[in-house]
């Protein structure tokens, strides 16, 4: 895991939207050192569940950097947040108005309208979010009625947004829900959560994106009392980790090439597989690419490349190309921090992956004052790069090959 990726994403999303405050949605990592960073770094957080508030609030973080972003909530849930003092909340039917009336009167809510993108990863749609031209002004009565106080709206497009202007969409429909709102007695409405859906990997930007938002935001909400956030998770954690595994077996078989000749295809298994953090491949749709650490010069070969388990399931990538590689060569998976370890399950008696964090000098100078980080989270003389470093090719191998070997 690299500190600084985690780092340079925050500054990065502060200069491109600095009217849109981050609350990481802590669903999609939960690593200590992720979410500690963050939270030095002055983010708020997005909580779906009893423990995740614990969590945050575990590392001193005010409750009021916490939205519980999860319209279906558990009862004994609510009563938890409503003893710690988080008191904002989203919603989406009358069921669980009903529910936050009975258990905590005081919240302070969110209703999550549905606003899907023309594609996404994992559209949210179809489970949450109200429509905003029917349901969306009946709850926004039945609230008042109630006398419990919407305070703003939310959305998310959905997580691995391929549109930007459904952000757009969303915006001005929240916009004028915050219209009508103040005609049914919601006076304070001043919340605007635009959720996540941001882009997390190495080569991606929220260029584009934050050009969309800030032209709605300024569009619709000019006012400044009302507040903006969002609730980016994969755009913080996915880049920031790269995964090292090593194959520890392979097999030879022949199969048909695409035209119909004989062709030697290696299997190769690995220390990691979809049971483990490569569940993203199934539950996320991740797509990913191996590179190896192992030198070679030899040309790519067909392959497929399988986790530890005894399962015909647990395949990564049916069909690669990776040069031919002895038992024992290493294989590196970039942009493995957003939903795979929180997923991950040892079964077959396969232990997950272990985190080695590296920080340059520079930034760990900065970070190490900044609670609630503490220098004592770190492996001394392992997760910190030394300063400063010649550019080597063959650096980031050896630093790989010496954490996983450690
Ligand atoms: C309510 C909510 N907010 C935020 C997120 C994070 O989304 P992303 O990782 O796409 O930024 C999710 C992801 O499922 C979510 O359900």
């Amino acid at each position: 895991m690299d500190l600084g990726e985690v780092a340079a994403r925050y500054r990065r999303w502060r200069e491109l939207m600095p009217r849109v405050e981050p609350f990481y949605a802590v669903k999609c990592n939960d690593d200590k050192v992720l979410v500690r960073t963050l939270a030095a770094l002055g983010a708020g957080f997005d909580c779906a569940s009893r423990n995740e508030i614990e969590l945050i609030t575990g590392l001193g973080v005010a409750p009021e950097r916490i939205i519980f972003a999860n319209p279906a909530k558990m009862a004994s849930h609510i009563r938890h947040a409503s003893a710690v003092g988080v008191d904002i909340m989203t919603f989406d039917s009358e069921p669980e108005l009903m529910k936050i009336k009975q258990y905590m009167p005081h919240a302070q809510l969110v209703l999550r309208i549905r606003c899907d993108a023309a594609a996404a990863q994992c559209p949210l749609g179809i489970k949450f979010g109200c429509d905003p031209g029917t349901d969306a002004p009946r709850l926004l009565k039945l609230a008042a009625v109630l006398g419990l106080e919407v305070i703003g709206i939310s959305f998310h497009v959905g997580s691995g947004c391929g549109e930007t202007e459904v952000y757009a969409r969303a915006i001005q429909y929240c916009r004028a829900l915050f219209t009508l709102g103040a005609t049914l007695g919601h006076a304070r409405m001043r919340l605007v959560d635009i959720g996540g859906g941001f882009p997390g990997g190495t080569h991606s930007s929220i260029k584009e994106v934050s050009l969309v938002i800030n032209e709605a935001v300024e569009t619709h909400f000019p006012d400044r009392n009302v507040r903006i956030i969002a609730e980016p998770g994969r755009y913080f954690a996915a880049a920031a980790y790269s995964l090292a595994v090593m194959i520890h077996a392979k097999r030879e078989i022949v199969t048909k090439d695409a035209s119909g000749e004989d062709e030697t295809h290696t299997m190769y298994f690995m220390n990691d597989g979809v049971y483990g953090s490569f569940n993203c491949v199934l539950y996320d749709h991740q797509q990913v690419e191996a590179t190896t650490l192992y030198p070679h010069t030899e040309k790519p070969l067909a392959c497929s490349v399988w986790g530890p388990t005894c399962d015909s399931l647990d395949c990564v990538l049916p069909a690669a190309r990776l040069p031919p590689l002895p038992v024992g060569a290493w294989l590196l998976f970039r942009d493995m921090g957003a939903y795979t370890m929180p997923v991950a399950s040892p079964f077959n008696g396969f232990p997950l992956p272990k985190v080695r964090t590296l920080v340059d000098h520079r930034l760990w100078s900065v970070l190490k004052g900044l609670w609630p980080l503490a220098e004592s989270q770190f492996e001394p003389n392992l997760g910190r790069v030394p300063a400063p470093q010649p550019p080597s090719p063959r650096g980031e191998r050896r630093v790989f090959v010496e954490c996983a070997l450690k």
